[in-house]
């Protein structure tokens, strides 16, 4: 059973996905640990309802970054996770926590990487042109969006389509990535090394990418 904490900061809806994975028997997962850096957030609502403890730290009571980052890695070690999901966390953790986090940090974000890291990625990926968008689920290092990526799913942008109409279509091809790369660090090896993923003793030469029938 794999230990896992999830960072949050809003709606939560890829963390409903994992709970409903484990629900459903599918993952094979503990999920030991929610904390939002938002005290609104409507995430927080769907782990206590699922009976996931749960944590509120926001940063404005601290004096700097590093003050908050390692703080927040001291919350994480209390549960003692495997692995620490990044879904929808919407704040940039620097060196102070990757140091100190206890265990490996993957972060899901909303782009095609190495295209449009940061925010704003669906505006970006429309006014740039591009025919597809996606999501990716990375290795989180000390650069912004920048570390190895582990899977992808794409979504074809299409004539018309605005903001909310390509969120709406990525959103349920996300949470199935989530659940499919969780599942993959259940089943496999799943390693950070030199800037590169190794699954089970073999560098990934390209990301993985999900099936329409939610798997790699
Ligand atoms: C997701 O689109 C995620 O990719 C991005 O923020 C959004 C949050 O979704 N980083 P949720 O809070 O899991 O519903």
């Amino acid at each position: 059973m794999l230990q896992i904490a999830v960072l949050i900061s809003g709606n939560g809806s890829n963390l409903q996905a994992l709970i409903d994975a484990r629900n459903s028997g599918r993952l094979q997962i503990e999920i030991v640990h929610v904390i939002s850096n938002r005290g609104n957030a409507a995430g927080l609502e769907r782990a206590a309802r699922a009976g996931i403890p749960t944590s509120i730290l926001e940063h404005s009571g601290f004096h700097d970054r590093a003050d908050f980052d390692q703080t927040l890695a001291v919350l994480i070690s209390i549960h003692t996770p495997e692995l620490v999901i990044l879904a929808g966390f919407m704040r940039i953790l620097g060196r102070a926590f990757l140091d100190q986090c206890p265990c490996p940090v993957i972060n899901l974000h909303p782009s095609l990487l190495p295209r449009h890291r940061g925010t704003g990625t669906y505006r970006r990926a429309i006014q740039a042109g591009d025919s597809e968008h996606g999501s990716s689920m990375h290795f989180v290092t000390a650069e912004l969006d920048s570390g190895p990526v582990i899977s992808q799913v794409r979504v074809p942008i299409k004539p018309g389509d605005d903001e909310k109409s390509l969120m709406r279509s990525l959103e349920p091809k996300e949470h199935g990535l989530v659940v499919a790369t969780t599942e993959l660090f259940c089943t496999h090896s799943v390693q950070c090394s030199c800037d590169a993923v190794i699954i089970d003793g073999k560098r990934l030469a390209k990301p993985l990418l999900l099936n329409t029938d939610g798997t790699f």
